[in-house]
């Protein structure tokens, strides 16, 4: 038998009683939160199941014997870990006394159709003139930083947004696990590694966004900040490595970037502060926010573009789309605020006229 299925066989046979998740597609999310207590995320919406081991025995058998092909053990020395399995899902697993009333099992699975914009358009997500506009800061190599809670659609987001990156473009992706999947053709993916169990070998998103600068890379598309990468990729972006994007987690507009700030002062290099301000404002052109509401649906809720930073020392954005909560009986809404684009008029934008589509009004163009 080869690797894969012998692993196969190890799973059907410990992760019986959640095999029928794990093969439904619609099905996102597996959380064990106990032996008897199972839920799942079915088309976004968090559903508990009547599926169940046997006993904690069980779970933790399961737990240790699938870890086992993924190369990672788990011990009382080891409470805590986090591992992708071969078919690209990632589990996490905390193992009691950590969560105090049983071991834990989190299976997020690999999606493996990515949304794209024509079905981001037919789910409502968004609109055709954000759509529009976005393709445009795209094309135009904005730097575009994605805000959003967890599992808000913020990586399928940025593998829609890579899309649109001009096909004779060399893209370096960087990831903590492989999940953008867009079909260009020059595209290298590069995907950090956590420790081993001696805490050796460890490549951070760190060094490998330094190493990518070395790549020539026409564009560079990291997956997710969450450390002190953040300063080099706000130093890359201000300095002539345009046409960023990245997510974070953080809520909408001035709130991502105060949380790219303190992930930037995490970095060992000291910056003043107002340095670091006047740095973060000028690197990120493009702000957007991506919600996930509470009955599973996700939708682009807004976008913003950077100002220089106020002689106050503080951030300043401009709104260009907005959110409106459903008014009585109807339904919500994405609308355009009226405010035109900073770079309307800059020559590398309105070269892209005939792409503008809808969002042509965003750049003074007709209504
Ligand atoms: N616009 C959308 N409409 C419906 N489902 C979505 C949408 N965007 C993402 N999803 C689904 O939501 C889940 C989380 O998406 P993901 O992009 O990984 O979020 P994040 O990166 O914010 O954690 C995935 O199962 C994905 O297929
Ligand atoms: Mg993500």
């Amino acid at each position: 038998m080869t690797n894969v299925s012998i692993f196969e066989a190890t799973v059907e046979h410990f992760l019986a009683p959640i095999m029928s998740y794990m093969r439904d597609p619609d099905i996102s999310e597996i959380m064990v939160n106990a032996p008897d207590e199972i839920y799942i995320e079915r088309q976004g919406r968090v559903e508990k199941t009547d599926a169940r081991f046997d006993d904690e025995e069980a779970l933790l058998a399961a737990v240790k014997n699938v870890l086992q092909y993924t190369g990672k053990q788990v011990s009382q020395q080891q409470p805590l870990v986090d591992s992708r399995l071969p078919d690209g899902s990632r589990v996490h697993v905390i193992l009691r006394p950590l969560c105090r009333t049983s071991t834990v099992m989190c299976i997020r699975k690999f999606a493996k159709t990515l949304l794209d914009a024509d079905r981001l358009l037919e789910l409502g997500s968004w609109t055709p003139e954000m759509m529009g506009y976005l393709r445009v800061c795209v094309q135009g190599a904005k730097n575009i930083l994605l805000a959003g809670g967890t599992s808000s659609g913020k990586t399928s987001l940025l593998n829609v947004l890579s899309g649109f990156v001009p096909d004779d473009q060399r893209v370096v992706v960087i990831e903590d696990s492989a999940e953008l999947d867009f079909q260009k053709p020059h595209v290298l993916s590069l995907e950090s590694r956590p420790p081993d169990r001696w805490g050796r070998g460890e490549v951070t998103i760190r060094e490998l966004f330094r190493s990518a600068l070395r790549l020539r890379p026409d564009r560079v598309i990291i997956g997710e900040v969450r450390g002190g990468e953040a300063l080099d990729v706000i130093q890359a972006m201000t300095s002539g490595h345009a046409g960023s994007m990245t997510t974070l987690h953080a809520t909408g507009g001035l709130d991502a970037l105060n949380r790219l700030e303190t992930l930037a002062m995490m970095s060992t290099v000291e910056l003043p502060l107002h340095a670091l301000r006047a740095q973060i404002a000028s690197a990120i052109d493009v702000l957007v926010q991506v919600t996930r509401f509470p009955d599973g649906r996700r939708m682009v809720t807004g976008s913003s573009e950077v100002l220089p930073l106020g002689d106050d020392g503080k951030y300043r954005i401009q709104e260009i789309f907005r959110y409106e909560p459903p008014a009585a009986g109807g339904e919500d809404r994405l609308t355009w605020t009226g405010q035109k684009s900073l770079f309307a008029d800059q020559a590398s934008i309105r070269k892209l006229r005939e792409h503008w589509g809808q969002a042509g009004f965003v750049f003074g163009g007709e209504m």
